[in-house]
């Protein structure tokens, strides 16, 4: 299994590592990414400890999430397959970009070599990903890699008393690649 991938615009993904966990803490520090992280990231300890769930998720084989780094070696943003069923082969799909690096295709090139990778390397079929409807940049970012959008479900999420629509999307092995980014 390919650890390690080459993107366009010098882009890469590699496994969350130790040396990551400055940029991790800044990138969670904004509150708009409060949601992405399952616990609160405001200290390096709690980014460390982001870091090593990521790792030990790698090692148990529950999810596989990769940095997307730039030529430097920072990382920009992450990728994330997880909810991985074997019986069906499908798995589900996240990404989130710093802000700094926000609008230079980073998720949607990063969303684009996790895709493959979980065809060729995981031996998945189809890949699910889900955002609010009042998330316009999630779903370009959705469309721009592939994944096709199969629906609405209503009222699905409720942050501080207020319900959001999310629009599912999904890519299977089977569909075309999507045209140049
Ligand atoms: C959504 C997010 C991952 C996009 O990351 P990014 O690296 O900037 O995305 P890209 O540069 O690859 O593509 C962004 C696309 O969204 C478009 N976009 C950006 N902001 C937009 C907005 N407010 N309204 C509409 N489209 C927007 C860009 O023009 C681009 O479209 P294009 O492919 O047609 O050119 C990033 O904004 C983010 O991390 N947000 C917070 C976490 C999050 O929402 N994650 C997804 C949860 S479902």
């Amino acid at each position: 299994m390919r650890e390690r991938m080459r993107l366009p615009m010098g882009l890469r993904l590699r496994p969350w590592e130790s040396s990551d966990v400055l940029a991790v803490r800044e990138a969670f520090a904004e509150p708009v990414m409060e949601r992405q992280a399952d616990v609160p990231i405001t200290t390096l300890a709690d980014a460390e400890s982001w870091v090593q769930t990521r790792q030990e998720q790698w090692r148990r084989q529950v999810a596989y999430s990769f940095a997307v780094v730039d030529g430097s070696d920072t990382a920009l943003g992450g990728v994330t397959v997880s909810n991985l069923h074997d019986e069906h082969a499908t798995g589900w799909v996240s990404y989130w970009t710093a802000f700094a690096a926000r609008g230079r295709s980073v998720a949607t090139h990063g969303c684009r070599a996790l895709a493959d990778w979980c065809f060729t390397d995981l031996g998945l079929f189809r890949l699910e990903l889900g955002h609010r409807t009042n998330n316009p940049a999630s779903c370009r970012v959705a469309q721009g890699a592939g994944f096709a959008a199969e629906g609405i479900q209503r009222q699905k999420l409720v942050y501080d008393g207020i319900r959001y629509d999310v629009e599912m999307h999904a890519r299977l092995a089977t569909d075309p690649r999507p045209g140049p980014v």
